[in-house]
């Protein structure tokens, strides 16, 4: 269920003077450590624990751009809610403690409401026996059953039945899926969660769990709203649960336009994260090489320029700025082992190197190169601004903005209603923008 990242290589970093990589670009987790390296977004923070709030449960909608940081902005989040030290909130006297899913988890294309709600059940029970200890579930019959539930699934899957759940990732092959497994109804499988999820409340005296849903701008629109209405009175309506909708700009407006019954159950507006201020960003990494420091004096691995610069090209997409970074150490690591801070010139040239090699590889035409070139300079375009770039009319434009949307050469910026906005992604405009 989760992403797949190369991995961070950490024998590289050792004798740096750092003990890991400063610009790690996997998203923070739900943990004290990951906790104390997020920065800034004062007033998203309050807004979402306030939208989060109580024992009801219900929805909140997290959104922003590609790679601006929503998977750890809610990670964080969590953690201060599920509040491990026991803080005192500043209005009163009590401590409140959520229960976080410490595992994200991610809608797939074809799911059944029945086989998510299990997974994000096995989620919660995951996450209760890493914070309680594995033994808790056998030590009350509510939890027990729960546990049982996703056992007894998982034991008809490996018995030739199969279970879309385990989704594409899993193994399992879907072309092969002639029997069907032995469904448990889903009025079964809400009484068991329900059970479990006041247990958890009662016993452990949680105000509520949170249950992050990640990654919901990488699926069709269709496919989201689909699910979502289908889930509306099942899963979506259960007690005691906080989900986080975690997707693209306009995500809230999509839902408020075409699932209106979904959108009524979303407490107030949703959460908008923007691409984080330059001084943010160099926070970040600032906090990161001092965490990481070895050795007193050692040196950013790369320049305060450098930065800059990916963050004019990317409009602050602070993921693809972290991406960079690491990819260039990594590359210059590997031709200069003894060098331990990379000059701005060589790491600026660098780049500008990569982002050529990912374009070429594309094998774009010299007409598509061109309006790629122009969208570049226009720094932010919609679809009506099509005569600008050499159209009569606005279906060519919307063809070749969809395809450069899926290569990742375009990012939607901005979204009132009814009107997006693109801009070039970060490797386009270091290929394109004079410097
Ligand atoms: N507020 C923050 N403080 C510190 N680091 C951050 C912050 N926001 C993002 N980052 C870092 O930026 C990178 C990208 O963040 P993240 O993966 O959360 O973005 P995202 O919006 O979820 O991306 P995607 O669209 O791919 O899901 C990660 O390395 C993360 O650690
Ligand atoms: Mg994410």
């Amino acid at each position: 269920m989760s992403e797949v990242y190369s991995h961070d290589y950490e024998e590289l970093w050792e004798g740096s003077g750092f003990a890991r990589n400063p610009y790690d670009y996997r998203p923070l987790r739900v943990s004290a450590s990951d906790r104390e390296l997020f920065v800034g977004r004062k007033k998203e923070q309050e807004l979402f624990k306030i939208q989060t709030a109580g024992s009801v449960g219900g929805i909140v909608i997290v959104e922003g751009s590609i790679g601006v940081g929503k998977t750890s902005f809610v990670n964080a989040m969590l953690y201060d809610k599920w509040n491990p030290e026991n803080k005192k909130t500043k209005s009163s006297m009590k401590s409140y403690t959520y229960l976080p899913s410490i595992e994200t988890i991610e809608l797939s294309e074809n799911i059944e409401p029945s086989d998510f709600m299990l997974t994000v059940l096995s989620n919660c029970i995951f996450s209760l026996e890493k914070i309680h200890g594995e033994k808790i579930s056998d030590s009350d019959k509510n939890l027990k059953a729960g546990k049982e539930l996703i056992a007894s699934t998982v034991r008809s899957g490996i018995d030739g039945f199969s279970i879309s759940i385990l989704g594409s990732g899993g193994g399992v092959n879907k072309n092969k899926m002639a029997v069907q497994p032995a469904t448990i109804p889903l009025p079964t499988i809400m009484n068991i969660m329900d059970k479990w999820f006041d247990t958890v409340i009662k016993k452990f005296g949680y105000e509520a769990v949170l249950v992050p849903i990640n990654n919901l701008d990488v699926l069709s629109e269709q496919t989201v709203i689909n699910f979502l209405n289908s889930a509306r009175d099942t899963l979506l309506s259960r007690q005691h649960v906080w989900w986080i909708l975690i997707g693209g700009p306009g995500l809230f407006s999509t839902l408020e336009t075409k699932a209106r019954r979904v959108s009524e159950l979303v407490t107030g507006q949703p959460v908008t994260l923007e691409p984080m201020s330059l001084e943010d960003v160099l926070e970040v990494v600032n906090t990161r090489l001092e965490k990481f420091k070895t050795n007193e004096d050692a040196k950013p691995p790369i320049p305060q320029g450098t930065i800059e610069m990916l963050y004019q090209v990317s409009n602050g997409e602070i993921r693809y700025i972290f991406k960079r970074l690491s990819d260039i150490i990594y590359e210059f690591r590997a031709t200069f082992p003894s060098e331990r801070t990379i000059p701005e010139q060589i790491a600026k040239k660098s780049l500008h190197n990569l982002a050529e090699r990912k374009l070429d590889a594309l094998n774009l035409t010299v007409r598509e190169r061109e309006v790629l070139k122009q969208m570049s300079l226009e720094k932010s375009f919609r679809i009506r601004d099509y005569s600008k770039f050499g159209y009569n009319k606005p279906q060519p434009m919307q063809n070749i903005v969809s395809k450069f949307l899926r290569l990742g050469l375009l990012r939607r910026v901005e979204r009132s209603i009814r009107e997006v906005y693109y801009s070039a992604a970060g490797d386009v405009n270091l290929v394109f923008r004079a410097s």
